[in-house]
């Protein structure tokens, strides 16, 4: 016992002595293998704001819409806004995304009006199931992001209505959905964040919808230190103490996914020369660079 003490201090003493940079080395792959290593990518945002029937609309997504923009592109992700889109529409922009090439994290972000059984509303009063929305990017289904955190954010408001004006369309979709058959695996490494909990209302107000209000901030404040789980446990607390709904969370996530790691954290955490990166790393980081 007491010889194999003294030896692996001795060990430990010269800074160049193999075993410590072994030691090292095995360290450096734990905290690898936990973090997800990839910069930021695309983010899609479909934004609902006029409606066929005009008691629909939702006149405070122009705000969200300008926040989610400004936090994202700040962020280093190439931001697409699309504007009031039907039912229709946004299958193909799904498909559309789910098509490309991607080689960073995803975020497709919906703010709409939403229903039970976790759909989303076009224009046209027509419902798309976001399990359907979600499968466009499962691994078998975009080969290019498999790995790659995907995050979905969906910010159904409903809070502006007073009267369930959409109760109409609510039998026409019950029974198509979430008759999911899809492995985990194929269904890993996503994160689904809804603004309010299933066949919950989520609010907004003259700023825009609470949640993106909280999400936006909490963004922005703590992007570069903290992993994407713990911004949004702390985006929940927020929204629990506005007493108005509850945001919900489903992940996939295998690893820590932070959206944009801070260069000195990193260094700190890996000690891993520039050259040794992979290219999405070195892509974020130049990103990053031009955007501070
Ligand atoms: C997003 O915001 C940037 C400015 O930060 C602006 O140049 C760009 O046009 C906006 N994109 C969309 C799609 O609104
Ligand atoms: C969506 O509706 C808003 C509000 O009327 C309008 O400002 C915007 O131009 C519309 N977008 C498109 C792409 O038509
Ligand atoms: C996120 O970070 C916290 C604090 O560093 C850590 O406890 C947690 O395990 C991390 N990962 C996830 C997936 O929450």
């Amino acid at each position: 016992m007491e010889m194999s003490d003294t030896d692996s201090q001795s060990s430990c003493e010269s800074p160049d002595s193999s075993k410590c940079i072994l030691l090292y080395a095995i360290i450096d792959i734990f905290i690898t293998i936990g973090i997800y290593q990839f910069g930021p990518g695309l983010c899609v945002i479909i934004n609902n704001i006029v409606f066929h029937d005009p008691r629909n609309n939702l006149p405070s997504g122009v705000k969200d819409e300008a926040s989610l923009n400004s936090t994202f592109t700040s962020l280093g992700f190439d931001v697409r806004v699309h504007q009031n889109k039907t039912a229709a529409e946004i299958g193909s922009i799904a498909r559309e995304y789910s098509a490309m090439q991607h080689t960073g994290a995803f975020f497709f972000i919906i703010s709409s009006h939403g229903g039970e059984g976790d759909v989303v509303y076009g224009t046209d009063g027509k419902a798309v199931a976001v399990q359907e929305l979600k499968k466009r990017y499962y691994a078998t289904n975009c080969h290019s992001l498999a790995g790659i955190p995907k995050v979905f954010v969906i910010d159904a408001c409903r809070g502006i209505i007073k009267e369930p004006a959409l109760q109409y369309t609510t039998k026409a979709f019950q029974s198509s959905l979430l008759s999911s058959t899809t492995s985990f695996m194929d269904s890993a490494d996503i994160m689904t964040i809804f603004a309010s909990a299933r066949g919950n209302a989520a609010g907004c107000n003259e700023k825009g919808s609470f949640f993106i209000q909280k999400f936006v901030r909490v963004l922005k404040k703590h992007a570069t230190k903290m992993n994407l789980t713990d911004m949004m446990k702390k985006v929940k607390r927020k929204i629990e103490k506005l007493q108005v709904q509850t945001p919900h969370v489903e992940s996939s996530f295998s690893k820590d996914y932070y959206i944009q790691r801070d260069r000195q954290d990193e260094e700190e955490a890996h000690e891993e020369p520039m050259e040794q990166q992979d290219a999405a790393n070195s892509e974020m980081i130049s990103m990053q660079a031009s955007f501070s």
